[in-house]
């Protein structure tokens, strides 16, 4: 109770602190009733609401006794430990961020970044071959020059692609942020990081060549609820599990980082069908459903997904290796 009342208290201070510096931008939001305020206290934050987030370090000199030496504090407190908000919304969603107030210098090793997608062990979501952009324009990185001057407005905009987006942030030793988060809802999403253990998904190229990839960062049963992929010759009016050889179609499988173009497959399923399928267990840390097309069909899948344990071990078609 106590922590929380301090919590609190710390957190009004320091939006008191960063009020003349973002008050233009707050104006914006101030008639918005969903404004909610997350303090950020993990490494690796998982969000999925809108709302503000809200860090601040600070050396411990300030914040406990006067008898440690700048030095020990300097000594303590710095890390160049990268941590992150990982923020996820529902499927068919992309991610707003704006910057509302940072204070992250560069001179002492500050840095922040904005990833479009989720970035793990170096490894990135959607894959880096998946995704329309380049990498180095998925990533872009900023800090506060303090030599700079005049200072330039301290405000930054960011909007993902999909529904997974990434604030990367590195404060060895003090530093403060906060950052608005927002979700726009789009009509045709492509590629899908899940959120919920149980779902269904559904996947379209609507005419367009483009693959899309929905991952699951758990293993997961998958199962086939409809499907309409490829022409009619290929298709037969019947569901295929055998598809390798078609370029249109649904792959199934799994790998044990967050890229899935090296996945390892289980099935390449095309054709057509109105019934749920069989369920197939994947046993890897990344669980991923991937749609190719080559933009001749109008390819169509509803995709069933859930956490697999251990008692779906028989159904197994994909175990990857720890
Ligand atoms: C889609 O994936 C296939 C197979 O992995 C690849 O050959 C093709 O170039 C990809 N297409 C696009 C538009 O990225």
């Amino acid at each position: 109770m106590k922590a929380t009342v301090f919590l609190s208290l710390s957190l009004i201070v320091l939006s008191a602190k960063a009020w003349p510096m973002v008050k233009k931008s707050f104006d914006l939001y101030a008639n918005d009733p969903f404004t909610n305020i997350h303090v950020i206290s993990d490494c690796m934050h998982v969000a999925s609401e809108p709302g503000e987030y809200v860090f601040k370090k600070v050396p411990h000199l300030l914040a406990n006794t006067k008898e440690t030496t700048l030095v020990e504090a300097a000594v303590e407190e710095t890390t160049s430990e990268v941590c992150g908000l990982y923020i996820i919304g529902e499927p068919d969603t992309i991610v707003e961020i704006t910057m509302k107030h940072y204070d992250v210098n560069c001179a002492t090793g500050g840095l922040m970044a904005f990833v479009d997608g989720w970035e793990l062990n170096g490894e990135y979501f959607p894959g880096i071959k998946d995704h329309h952009r380049q990498l180095d324009e998925r990533v872009i990185e900023f800090c506060n020059s303090y030599k700079q001057w005049p200072r330039v407005a301290n405000k930054k905009f960011f909007r993902s692609s999909q529904n997974a987006a990434l604030l990367q942030y590195r404060i060895p030793f003090r530093g403060s942020f906060i950052a608005h988060v927002r979700f726009h809802k789009i009509t045709q999403p492509c590629n899908v990081l899940a959120q919920d253990t149980a779902a269904i998904f559904n996947m379209a190229n609507f005419g367009n060549q483009r693959n899309c990839t929905l991952s699951a960062l758990f293993p997961a049963a998958v199962s086939v609820a409809s499907l309409k992929i490829g022409g009619k010759n290929m298709r037969g009016e019947k569901v295929n599990y055998d598809c390798g050889m078609y370029e249109d179609r649904l792959e199934i499988g799994g790998s044990s980082g967050l890229d899935a173009y090296a996945m390892e497959k289980a099935s390449d399923v095309c054709g057509y069908s109105d019934q749920q399928g069989p369920e197939q267990a994947i046993f890897c840390g990344v669980t991923t459903v991937r749609l190719i097309s080559t933009g001749r069909y109008q390819n169509h899948a509803a995709v069933m997904l859930r956490k697999a344990d251990e008692t779906d071990l028989d159904i197994a078609t994909l175990v990857c290796a720890l």
